[in-house]
């Protein structure tokens, strides 16, 4: 199942949305970084920015073929032999992925969805002990010229509320603004 409002807009406007390089920056994603799954890769937005300064594999994940599709394709262009894409529903099907082979995990833009704790605690299968979840979401605090509405739109506390629910997630640090629109939470793995 396609989760709540998580159609995207042409892929020029949605990208100027993003700093890219900033939000990985952040996260610490670095050469020393292993294999990384991410559940909706959309465009390939991070994907290919992501791979590119890696030392591990990128298994991105879209329920639409289109969006594989067309991430692949950017990914050969790129000249990058370090991602997987498959079109998955994760929701319906996990990862797909054995226990604890990820370095990290990137939940962007997706945690206004149904099931969040479940897709948390699917994403905190899949990383190893000490490993990361990685969360941005669009701010609730200004105006935002995209992202989904308020009624479903995850403040940091409520993801920090359902990492706690899972059992085995914590805050690796407080919650941080990553400009223009987002703001990012990082959480480890604990149990
Ligand atoms: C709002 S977009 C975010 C894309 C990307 N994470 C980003 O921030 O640029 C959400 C993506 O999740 C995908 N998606 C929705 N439901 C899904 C599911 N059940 N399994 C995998 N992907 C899904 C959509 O097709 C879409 O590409």
């Amino acid at each position: 199942m396609k989760y709540r409002e998580s159609g995207m807009p042409p892929q020029d406007y949605w990208e100027a949305l993003l700093d890219v390089a900033l939000i990985l920056d952040r996260f610490g994603f670095d050469a020393a970084t292993g294999d990384v799954a991410e559940l909706g890769c959309g465009y390939g937005t991070f994907t290919v920015p992501l791979a590119r300064r890696i030392g591990g594999i990128v298994h991105a994940f879209d329920i639409d073929t289109e969006m594989i599709a067309h991430t692949r394709r950017r990914a050969a262009e790129a000249g990058l032999t370090n991602i997987r894409a498959a079109q998955r529903d994760v929701f319906a099907d996990g990862f797909g992925l054995p226990d604890g082979v990820c370095d990290a995990c990137l939940l962007f833009n997706i945690l206004h969805s149904e099931a969040p704790v479940e897709m948390l605690r699917e994403a905190q299968r899949v990383i190893r002990p000490g490993g990361t979840v990685t969360v941005i979401h669009w701010r609730s605090d200004i105006a935002t010229p995209r992202g989904p509405s308020a009624e479903i739109r995850p403040l940091p506390e409520q993801i920090l509320a359902w990492a706690r629910d899972t059992g085995g997630l914590t805050a690796a640090e407080p919650s941080f603004l990553l400009p223009p629109w987002h703001y990012g939470v990082k959480l480890r793995k604990t149990a």
